[in-house]
């Protein structure tokens, strides 16, 4: 057992033996593996809310929790109802009388008055579904941002933290025999020093159940995880595990099939259900953006089968190079948000994440910087079916509370839970364990730790993160972040001709100095441009501005000999409520290629013809 899951259970013990109260670290069942390849109940739709700014449904006057009590009761999560018409209990709400909200979905955008709000929200749904012998259910959220309560028939399931990562619980013993049931979310969006990410974002702080809600059902024993990727470094060998739980998960069989390359094996669990394999892999195309290769692959144990379609590639560095598949490639990226501009609030579901992608390869991407969260599961499986690589990330963003242990198992349960969603999608290559996070001992010791853990769940995949830099009056960047030591990629945002050096035309004078030899990723640089104002390339916020950052970034950064990629700020325009000029901004970050209602600024070209030609001298095409 490693440290991560020891520490994990000591802390259920304790939630058990000593009844922690307040905020309890989640304990959740085991995540279900690809759950949305399962047979589900969708509850995406209507649900009622109450907005609870005051928490009047978690707290009594006296600010006891009601789910801490001696009965637990007394929350909403009860959706307590009049018992008689004589003489009505005191009851001061009532979900199925108050107004909906549409799941998935942030609040803000569904309700001017909700447009600011954070605080508490309680969401509250009922659904039909009798338990059948011999079967799991599993409760799926998506996503729910920040901190969620969650409670099935009155009974508090538990508490989860972090906006963008999915929430599983196994409610087969908690669904009521009549097949009436009633779920209810406490989501609280309110920002806190010591979260992740901490008080100080340039995002929307969306809250809510932001992504699909489903119940999975499975046999009672059934398949809980599985990865099934390119051994690291070889090419020629498949390798991972199959994870059996339930009563009947010691020495069952289970059969791994790949059969379009003619690979079916039968495996065996141990004692513990874990079934793991190394198998030949020669003829399996490989995966890349050129060939964006997908496997149908069926793992089946007993009556459990889930399918799943994985690309297989190798990723790794090699001095300076980025070998993809052996091959040294060039990261032609684009940073992205959780969001698309033409939509008010979160991306919402497949359309909005396929236009943002489509948009993307328009741009000549091969590579996606999904900021600065995970993103939507879906996402993640697009960008395998379009032929997108993809740095994904956690929102260890900023000044984080770097010397606080709770927020530090906070970070890192996000990041394990983001490394287990996606460790089967070819197109991610790089986990990041944050951005732009200042420097100091103690940010070095986290940072560290998150990158050393990521290695440890992942060796297949690159680590790195959005390091510091500084400049000398000789007009020399220096990038020397300690940090980058233990990093696969020095990678780093500069702001060249836009909050620092000048206008667009004075940049070219800088230079570079960086200390590692490894492959270098610039994941930011940009400026914001009003999409239609024009001037000239002096004309801050203009779109000739803009288009010369671009034209001058290019060739200032072409002086990088170990360049071997970018993800330029960003891909669209996007809402952050720190942007407030009331002409430019109007409560959007302008630095998109592509504006808020989709029209492509002049930057955009300038992009697409250099990515045109690095695609021409890196792949031939
Ligand atoms: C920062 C940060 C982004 C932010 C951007 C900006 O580097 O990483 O999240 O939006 O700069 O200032 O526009």
């Amino acid at each position: 057992m490693n440290s991560h899951s020891l520490l994990k259970s000591l802390l259920i013990l304790m939630l058990l033996v000593g009844g922690v109260t307040g905020h309890t670290l989640r304990a959740q069942s085991p995540v279900l593996q690809n759950a949305p390849a399962r047979r589900v109940l969708s509850l995406n739709g209507s649900w009622n809310y109450i907005i609870d700014p005051y928490e009047n449904g978690f707290y009594d006057y006296r600010r006891e929790a009601f789910d801490q009590s001696k009965s637990g009761k007394g929350g909403y999560y009860d959706n307590q109802k009049p018992s008689s018409k004589q003489e009505p209990e005191l009851i001061e709400y009532d979900f199925d009388k108050s107004a909906a909200l549409q799941v998935p979905g942030d609040w803000n955008s569904q309700d001017p008055k909700l447009l600011y709000y954070e605080g508490t929200i309680w969401y509250k749904k009922s659904f039909t579904l009798a338990p059948k012998a011999g079967k799991r259910y599993f409760l799926y959220f998506g996503a729910i941002n920040y901190e969620s309560h969650i409670y099935l028939n009155g009974k508090k399931l538990g508490m989860h933290k972090g906006g963008f990562t999915p929430i599983q619980y196994d409610i087969t013993s908690q669904l009521s025999p009549s097949g009436d049931n009633f779920v209810v979310v406490k989501a609280d969006n309110t920002r806190r020093p010591n979260e992740v990410p901490t008080i100080n974002t340039d995002w929307w702080n969306y809250g809510g159940i932001t992504r699909d809600v489903f119940i999975a059902e499975t046999p009672d024993t059934y398949i809980s995880d599985y990865k099934v990727q390119l051994a690291k470094n070889d090419p020629n060998t498949v390798a991972g595990y199959v994870q059996v739980t339930g009563t009947g998960r010691a020495n069952q069989s289970v059969t791994l099939s790949i059969s379009e390359a003619g690979i079916k094996q039968s495996l065996k669990t141990d004692a513990e259900g874990r079934a793991t394999f190394r198998l030949p892999a020669k003829k399996l195309v490989r995966w890349s953006p050129q060939t964006p290769k997908l496997y149908a692959v069926t793992l089946s144990s007993g009556s459990d089968a889930v399918q799943d379609r994985i690309g297989f590639r190798t990723i790794q560095t090699r001095g300076a190079d980025i070998l993809l598949n052996g091959k040294s490639t060039y990261m032609r990226g684009i940073s992205i948000h959780d969001e698309n501009p033409l939509i008010p609030g979160r991306a919402r579901g497949e359309g909005d994440l396929r236009m943002l992608l489509t948009w993307a390869k328009e741009l000549g991407c091969n590579y996606v910087r999904l900021a600065h969260y995970p993103h939507n599961e879906t996402m993640l499986k697009l960008a395998d079916e379009m032929g997108l690589l993809v740095w994904a990330e956690v929102p260890v963003y900023w000044t984080i509370a770097w010397e606080n242990e709770a927020t530090y198992q906070n970070a890192e349960t996000q990041l394990s839970d983001l490394i287990s969603m996606g460790k089967n999608r070819a197109s991610i290559v790089v986990w990041s364990v944050g951005n732009e996070t200042p420097l100091g001992e103690a940010r070095l010791k986290f940072m560290t730790n998150l990158a050393n853990k990521a290695r440890s769940i992942d060796d297949t995949r690159l680590i790195s993160a959005a390091l510091e830099l500084h400049r000398t009056p000789d007009n020399v960047v220096h990038v020397d972040d300690p940090l980058g030591e233990v990093l696969d990629l020095t990678t780093f945002n500069e702001y060249a001709g836009w909050y620092w050096g000048g206008s667009p035309s004075e940049i070219t004078k800088y230079t570079f100095d960086i200390k590692y030899n490894k492959p270098v990723m610039i994941s930011e640089f940009g400026g914001d441009a009003l999409a239609g104002y024009h001037g000239d390339a002096e004309t801050r916020w203009s779109e000739e501005y803009q288009e010369a950052l671009y034209v001058n970034q290019l060739k200032m950064l072409g002086t990088i000999k170990n360049l071997r990629g970018m993800t330029p700020w960003i891909l669209a325009d996007f809402r952050a409520t720190r942007r407030q000029h009331p002409v430019y901004q109007n409560g959007f970050n302008r630095k998109g290629l592509i504006s808020s209602t989709g029209t492509k600024k002049k930057a955009f070209y300038v992009l697409q013809e250099y990515y045109r030609q690095m695609a021409q001298k890196y792949d031939g095409k």
